[in-house]
C-alpha cells in the first residue's frame, strides 16, 4: 500500500470482536514502532502489553467511570454547539461506538498501557505560560506508529488517552516505578463486523494552512 493510502485510512477500528491475536503479531508491530522519533532520540516509551482477562477486566474497570464522566461532558458539549457557544462537538453515533468500545474494553485481545520515561522527555517549552504540548511529541510519534502498524498486520486498533486522568490506578495495577507516566492505552486485536474504517473525514489544507503570515490561507486550489 502507497505510504499516502495508509496515512489517509489508518483510522480507529471503531468495533472489535474477541477472536484471539497472537502475541507474535503485537511484538513484531513493537518492533516497527520502536523506530518512532524522540526528543534527542532517548526512546523513553516502557509499554505493558496486557492480555491477561483479569487485568484487562480491572482497566475496563478503572476506564468505565471516567469514561461515564467524560460522556456527561459529551452532551453538555452537544447543548452549547446547538446554541452555536462551541464548534466543537462529538456526533451521538461516535459517542455511541466508543459506548460500546468501553463497555467491550476487556474482550478485546490485547490492552497495550503506554508509558514514558519522564527522565526521557525533551519538553523545549517548560517555561512559557500556558500547557506544554512539546513534551507529548517524544511519545505520540511512538503510539501513532503502532496506530499504522496494526493497520499493516489487517487488526483492529484504537487509541485512547481518556484513562490516563487515573493514572495512580493505572500505575498501582501495573506495578508502574513513579517516573513512568501513563501516556496511553492502546487496544489491539481482531475487527468485529463493520468495525474498520476505510475513509477517514479531516478538514482541508485551506481549513488550517496559512501561508506567510497567520490569517492567510494556504488555499490547496490556488497552488498548481
Ligand atoms: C492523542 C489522542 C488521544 C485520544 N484519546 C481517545 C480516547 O481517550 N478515547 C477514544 O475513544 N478515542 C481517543 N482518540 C481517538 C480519536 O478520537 C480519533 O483519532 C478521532 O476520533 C478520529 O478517528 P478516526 O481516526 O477513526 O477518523 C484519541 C486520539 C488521539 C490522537
Amino acid at each position: 500500500m502507497d505510504l499516502y493510502d495508509v496515512m489517509r485510512t489508518a483510522g480507529q477500528t471503531k468495533i472489535f470482536s474477541s477472536d484471539p491475536v497472537p502475541l507474535e503479531t503485537v511484538v513484531r508491530i513493537l518492533d516497527h514502532a520502536r523506530f518512532a522519533p524522540s526528543g534527542g532520540n532517548h526512546q523513553g516509551w516502557r509499554v505493558v502489553v496486557v492480555g491477561s482477562p483479569a487485568v484487562r477486566r480491572a482497566l475496563r474497570d478503572i476506564y468505565q467511570p471516567v469514561w461515564d464522566e467524560h460522556r456527561r461532558d459529551l452532551a453538555e458539549q452537544r447543548a452549547r454547539a446547538a446554541a452555536g457557544e462551541t464548534e466543537h462537538s462529538v456526533p451521538t453515533r461516535t459517542e455511541l461506538a466508543a459506548d460500546e468500545f468501553v463497555r467491550h474494553l476487556d474482550e478485546i485481545a490485547y490492552l497495550v498501557v503506554v508509558g514514558v520515561d519522564l527522565d526521557a522527555l525533551t519538553i523545549t517549552d517548560s517555561e512559557l505560560d500556558r500547557p506544554s504540548v512539546v513534551g507529548g511529541a517524544s511519545i505520540y510519534p511512538f503510539v501513532h506508529n503502532i496506530v499504522l502498524a496494526a493497520h499493516n498486520e489487517g487488526i483492529g486498533v484504537a487509541l485512547t488517552t481518556l484513562i490516563c486522568r487515573e493514572e495512580p490506578k493505572v500505575k498501582e495495577l501495573l506495578g508502574l516505578p513513579d517516573s513512568i507516566a501513563v501516556a496511553a492505552l492502546v487496544a489491539l486485536g481482531s475487527i468485529g463486523p463493520g468495525g474498520s474504517v476505510t475513509r477517514l473525514s479531516r478538514h482541508p489544507v485551506s481549513a488550517f494552512a496559512h501561508l506567510d503570515h497567520f490569517g492567510t490561507a494556504l488555499d490547496e486550489g490556488a497552488v498548481s
